[in-house]
């Protein structure tokens, strides 16, 4: 039987360069998609999955990540003191239970797979989840629920992937895949192939189940593309020694590390809240 995904890991100690200047003194995973900041939206994909402990790997300037996910006395006496008590009862229900957070810090933007290292201690001798923050997935079911339900069938490690068009292959890490007793095992995994040559358009979107093993091999993991540490490179390592499935997501990737994915989040998430989408589309309809 497979081992239970208790805890998951969040990288949020990237600079945001692609999203200057709103991320020079706010960190990106901050930015509010509607009315909730973006690694708010994220947690709550990790809790709708069962994760019981979430991990954060911060960096410089990103301390407010931690305020978010802590108590504010001040705010919660004074909303109670003017009865804003709906709004106290969500600030409360978006809180984690105490004792089920921990914050470490990547010391330097080192790339993601040193992200992901610096977390090794926190998580132990167990597979975990990997959510990368900007990424938001939006569909019926979360994406890390329909991962853990896969992973309960067939174990080993999981990477969620999206189709892409063909010319976009270029620009992203994507899977060669093949049936496998009804699974899509991985055959192949290449970042950014060049044009022409990628093995299908199913691109990683950024949510992962990975077995403690990958911890070891990011150890001695050599930078890649960009000089930083990769995480692609180290799962193509793994991948020669254990099973590796992709989980194809049913529904909308927006990249809020980019700005136009960050603005059509907003815009679609907007319009599907009752309480503000009938507004948002008339406003739409009356734009000049
Ligand atoms: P990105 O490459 O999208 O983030 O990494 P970035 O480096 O912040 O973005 P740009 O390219 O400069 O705009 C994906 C995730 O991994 C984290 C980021 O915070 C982001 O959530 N990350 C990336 C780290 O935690 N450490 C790193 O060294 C790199």
């Amino acid at each position: 039987m497979s081992r239970k995904i208790r805890k998951a890991v969040f990288p949020v100690a990237g600079l945001g360069t692609r999203f200057l200047p709103a991320t020079k003194a706010v960190p990106k995973e901050m930015l509010t998609v509607v009315d909730r900041p973006v690694i708010q939206h994220v947690v709550d994909e990790a809790r709708a999955a069962g994760i019981e402990h979430f991990v954060f790997v911060t960096g410089r300037g990103k301390a407010v990540i931690e305020d978010h996910f802590d108590m504010n006395f001040e705010l919660d006496r004074t909303l109670s003191e003017r009865g804003k008590l709906k709004e106290l009862e969500a600030l409360a229900r978006d809180l984690p239970e105490a004792g089920r957070t921990s914050f470490t810090r990547q010391q330097a933007p080192l790339g993601l797979g040193h992200a992901v290292w610096c977390a090794r201690d926190i998580i132990g001798d167990e597979p975990f989840a990997l959510l990368l923050p900007d990424m938001l997935h939006h569909g019926k079911q979360p994406c890390l629920a329909g991962m853990i339900d896969a992973y309960e069938r067939h174990g080993g490690n999981l990477v969620a992937v999206y189709e892409v068009p063909d010319s976009d292959t270029h620009q992203y890490g994507i899977c060669g895949v093949k049936d496998q007793n009804g699974a899509l095992a991985i055959t192949q995994m290449v970042e950014k192939p060049k044009q022409g040559t990628s093995p299908s358009n199913l691109a990683i979107s950024g949510r992962y189940i990975l077995q403690p093993e990958i911890f070891n091999i990011l150890e001695t993991q050599e930078r890649g593309a960009g000089g930083e540490i990769q995480l692609t490179d180290a799962m193509i390592t793994l991948a020669q020694k254990q099973d590796f499935y992709a989980h194809i997501f049913d529904g909308a990737i927006y990249d809020c590390g980019m700005k136009i994915g960050f603005l059509m989040a907003n815009l679609m998430l907007g319009l599907e809240r009752p309480d503000l989408g009938p507004e948002l589309r008339k406003a739409i309809a009356n734009l000049k």
